[in-house]
C-alpha cells in the first residue's frame, strides 16, 4: 500500500499465506494472523477460537463482561485482594474473631 504522501514509499499491510507459503507461526491456512516484530501476535483460528500472545501484557480500559468460565494458571487479584493469598475473619465460638489461613474458601 503506498504512503499517502509519497507513493514511492510503500507499506506492507498484509500477506496471504497458503499451505505452500506457510506463515512464520503456528497459524494454519485459512486463519488470520496479526504478527508484530516483538513476537506478539493475535490469531483468529479456523475452529472459531482466538489465540493472543502478548509478552508485554494486555491492558484493557473499560468494563469487561465474560460469558463463560475464566481459568487462570496464576493468581487473580481484585481490588488489591489476592484470590490465592487472602484471609477471612471468623468467629468459632467464644472469644474474638480469628483469621483463617490463606487460601481458604
Ligand atoms: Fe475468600
Amino acid at each position: 500500500m503506498p504512503d499517502r504522501n509519497d507513493a514511492q514509499q510503500g507499506v506492507i499491510v498484509g500477506v496471504l499465506f497458503s499451505e505452500v507459503d506457510t506463515p512464520p507461526n503456528t497459524a494454519a491456512a485459512g486463519e488470520f494472523l496479526l504478527l508484530h516484530a516483538s513476537g506478539a501476535y493475535l490469531t483468529l483460528k479456523n475452529d472459531g477460537s482466538m489465540d493472543i500472545n502478548a509478552p508485554g501484557g494486555i491492558k484493557i480500559t473499560g468494563n469487561v463482561t465474560v460469558t463463560g468460565t475464566i481459568t487462570a494458571s496464576g493468581d487473580v487479584i481484585g481490588a488489591g485482594i489476592s484470590l490465592d493469598n487472602h484471609e477471612h475473619l471468623y468467629n468459632p465460638g467464644n472469644g474474638g474473631a480469628t483469621l483463617t489461613g490463606k487460601g481458604q474458601d
